[in-house]
């Protein structure tokens, strides 16, 4: 192949991540091998709970020195039945968001063709979203503590963190992504009723940064009222910001309204491209079904998309994407989107109609 490399970390981690990744890895190597203007260089390491019940440890020593030499983490889930889940996502999944300086978490969502969503006055075109997340900081900082554990009068406290930083840059990022976008117009989510210190500031930073981009369309929703909107009248939403733990439950509800949460992507960038970001579908490691060869790869494939995207393979991507919606429309679908397909299937399909649309 061509001139261009590009440095992969895969990381299927656990679960239905590990059989969604290996597909996703299929459909990386039928877009390579189409286009043959870039090469793709893909590690595959085996962080996951079986290496931490197995080793102690999620990620090896070594670990940060291989990521920071990739140019793309491509990342399945983490979360196993046997490991509390604080234990794996501290150990695995937000060690990398913060310590690779992720600072934004983009999750576009839509209704892909021909799939049903629940919704009855919903039509494919009413639901078109990006919903820009404040991803370093906020509700998920990691600060508190507990005191007098198990006993009568156990204390606990966790500390939501707002900074000046930290809430500066996400708003540009969300409108510099509503400014790109055909609409043009960028919802805020808050608290800021309730929540009468770090999402004032939120709120307070969001108008002086909107001052800087007139030609964008603002306006302010409280998180409860938020989901209401979302469900009653989906197509006045288009780029939408919020906190960390807002923006988290926001997009799932998101991903049900477009139809499963097996078909949601989301890019974990670090802006300043220092290091690398991380893509991955937003569900967990869905223990209920793991190991059935029945999961959604969507997720993962539009995952992919993004990423080739923002390695620079516009082209790549867009064709990704089109068979993605091709299969859909085409009623290859898996369980949770009512069909009856397997996992190989829709993957397979989707490889079908790269070769034959490219
Ligand atoms: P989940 O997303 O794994 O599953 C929620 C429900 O959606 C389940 O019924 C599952 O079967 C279904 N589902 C999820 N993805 C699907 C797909 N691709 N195709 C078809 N159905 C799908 O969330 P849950 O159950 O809350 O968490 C399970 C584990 O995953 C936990 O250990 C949790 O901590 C972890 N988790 C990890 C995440 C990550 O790695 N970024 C994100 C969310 C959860
Ligand atoms: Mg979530």
């Amino acid at each position: 192949n061509g001139g261009r490399t590009h440095k992969i970390a895969s990381i299927p981690g656990d679960g239905i991540g590990i059989e969604v990744i290996e597909q996703t890895v299929q459909v990386l190597r039928t877009i390579e091998a189409l286009f043959k203007s870039f090469t793709l260089d893909i590690d595959t390491l085996d962080w996951s709970s079986k290496r931490y019940l197995e080793q102690g440890e999620y990620i090896p020593a070594d670990g940060w020195q291989k990521l920071k030499a990739s140019d793309a983490i491509l990342f399945g889930a983490v979360g196993s039945p046997d490991v509390p889940d604080d234990i794996s996502l501290w150990n695995l999944i937000l060690p990398l968001r913060k310590k690779l300086n992720q600072y934004i978490n983009l999750r576009p969502i839509r209704i892909l063709p021909g799939l049903s969503a629940p919704l009855k006055n919903c039509a494919e075109d009413d639901l078109d979203w990006i919903i820009v997340r404040e991803n370093s900081e906020g509700e998920y900082a990691g600060q508190g503590g507990t005191t007098h554990d198990d006993t009568p009068y156990t204390i606990a406290n966790e500390v939501a963190v707002f900074t000046r930083v930290g809430i500066e840059r996400t708003m540009r990022f969300a409108f510099d992504v509503a400014r790109d976008r055909p609409r043009k117009k960028l919802t805020m989510v808050t608290k800021s009723n309730a929540q009468r210190h770090g999402m004032v500031l939120w709120d307070k930073i969001f108008y002086e940064v909107a001052k800087e981009y007139p030609d964008v369309e603002t306006d302010k929703m409280l998180v409860d009222a938020m989901t209401v909107r979302m469900v009653l009248k989906p197509k006045t939403l288009d780029t939408i910001v919020a906190s960390n733990l807002h923006g988290d439950i926001l997009s799932d509800l998101a991903a049900a309204l477009a139809g499963s949460i097996g078909v949601a992507a989301s890019s974990n960038l670090d802006p300043t491209r220092k290091n690398p970001s991380l893509f991955e579908p937003i569900h967990g490691s869905a223990p209920d079904i793991a190991g059935q060869g029945v999961a959604n790869p969507i997720g993962a494939f539009w995952s992919a998309a993004e990423m080739l995207r923002w390695l620079g393979e516009g082209a790549a991507a867009g064709l990704l994407m089109k068979a993605i919606e091709t299969v859909t429309a085409s009623g290859t679908r898996t369980r949770d989107l009512g069909g009856t397909c397997t996992l190989a299937q829709v993957a397979d399909a989707v490889i079908l109609e790269l070769q034959r649309s490219f």
